[in-house]
């Protein structure tokens, strides 16, 4: 069995983030959404691995090199444009030949990985196995109709009225058939190859679809909270441990200090992970908050958000719920006018109170 991990399209959605910077390295708890991904590909037992890329191909293959970090053998596969997710499978025809494999979105975070799905997958070889999860909302998702055997009886892509509320996940089970039914169909209103309308195909030719549900699954939203939602779960599972210099701070809690980080006159309290480089000094740092590499955050306090490499936080109190880009600059405004001042990118969101 194969794996063909996603990571080209337009990622317009989590912007301004994604303007410069691909949507699948986006970190969690300090690391690229991506390789949690990769890793729990190689956790269920698969070695061959296709990445599909697209305008972003130079930043995700200088993040994940030949695979071998993770025990995988990377192959990279050029998408002229990211025209739906079908037509993804349709450019790595050749790469997967006839093999088993496992879809996996690169943007999207299962929690638990997939060895169950892939174990089922095995036991009965069906021509595609869905993973679903039940959402509150499910007009947002892709949403799965079961029969009362556990079937998959249809599918619809975004409905005004669903007909159940288990959503797809961003990982598909494949063995071969998916490339006629890629193949049979056409685009969809929004121009792209639908892999719904794929699957479909296949209930439509008779073709044995299953599915299994699991319970731990994000999807980017564009949506902050839900970000900061999944790097509070990822946190909770992270184990103390300081590589760097602490110095008249107080720790508590599940701290995470990477190399070469500095936390002077501070006080931390968990699950934090403070990233390589980065320097905390004269601040408070709570819960559920990730400081990537390179970061300075002095005389300020920080909790319950995301920064992202290089920014820095000076004389500000408080930040919470938020998520901070690369080389970031937040700085007080004078006090005399009362004003703010902001320099916000293209499609940035600010939140000021007043
Ligand atoms: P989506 O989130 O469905 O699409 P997108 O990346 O274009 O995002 P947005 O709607 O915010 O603009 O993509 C899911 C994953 O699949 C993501 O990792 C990007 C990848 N992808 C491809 O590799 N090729 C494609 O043609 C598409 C549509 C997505």
């Amino acid at each position: 069995m194969k794996a063909l991990v996603l990571a080209g399209g337009s990622g317009t959605r989590l912007r301004p983030i994604t303007h410069t910077s691909a949507k699948q390295l986006v970190p969690v708890a300090n690391k690229p959404v991506l390789f949690y991904g990769l890793e729990a590909i190689a956790a269920a037992g698969i070695k061959d691995v296709g990445i599909v890329v697209g305008d972003t191909s130079r930043e995700i293959s200088d993040a994940v090199g030949d695979g071998s970090e993770f025990g995988l053998d990377v192959t990279y596969i050029p998408q002229s444009a990211p025209l739906g997710l079908a037509h993804a499978v349709l450019v790595s025809r050749d790469y997967l030949g006839d093999d088993d494999f496992a879809m996996y979105l690169g943007d999207n975070f299962v929690v638990g990985g997939i060895d169950r799905p892939i174990r089922e997958f095995r036991a009965h070889r069906p021509d595609a196995h869905l993973l679903l999860t039940h959402v509150s909302d499910p007009r947002a998702f892709g949403v799965a109709e079961l029969d009362a055997s556990g079937r998959v009886r249809g599918l619809e892509e975004k409905p005004a009225h669903p007909k159940s509320d288990l959503a797809l996940v961003g990982v598909y089970l494949f063995s071969s058939a998916i490339h006629e039914a890629v193949r049979a169909v056409k685009p969809s209103w929004r121009g792209e190859l639908e892999i719904t309308h794929a699957v479909q195909w296949l209930i439509d030719e008779g073709r044995d679809v299953r599915s299994s549900q699991i319970t731990g699954y994000w999807k980017d939203t564009g949506n902050v909270t839900d970000m900061l939602e999944v790097n509070r779960l990822v946190l909770e599972t992270i184990e103390p441990h300081c590589d760097g210099l602490v110095e008249n701070s107080e720790i508590i809690g599940r701290v995470r200090i990477e190399e070469g980080a500095v936390v002077r006159n501070s006080r931390v309290v968990g699950p934090v992970v403070i990233g390589a480089g980065t320097v905390v000094a004269d601040s408070y740092v709570g819960p559920f908050t990730s400081i990537a590499e390179e970061c300075l955050v002095e005389d300020s306090e920080l909790e319950f958000s995301i920064v992202l490499r290089g920014a820095s936080i000076t004389g500000v109190r408080r930040i919470e719920a938020s998520l901070i880009g690369r080389h970031v600059q937040v700085t007080p405004a004078p006090p005399v006018p009362h004003a703010h001042r902001l320099v916000l990118g293209d499609h940035s969101r600010a939140q000021i109170s007043s």
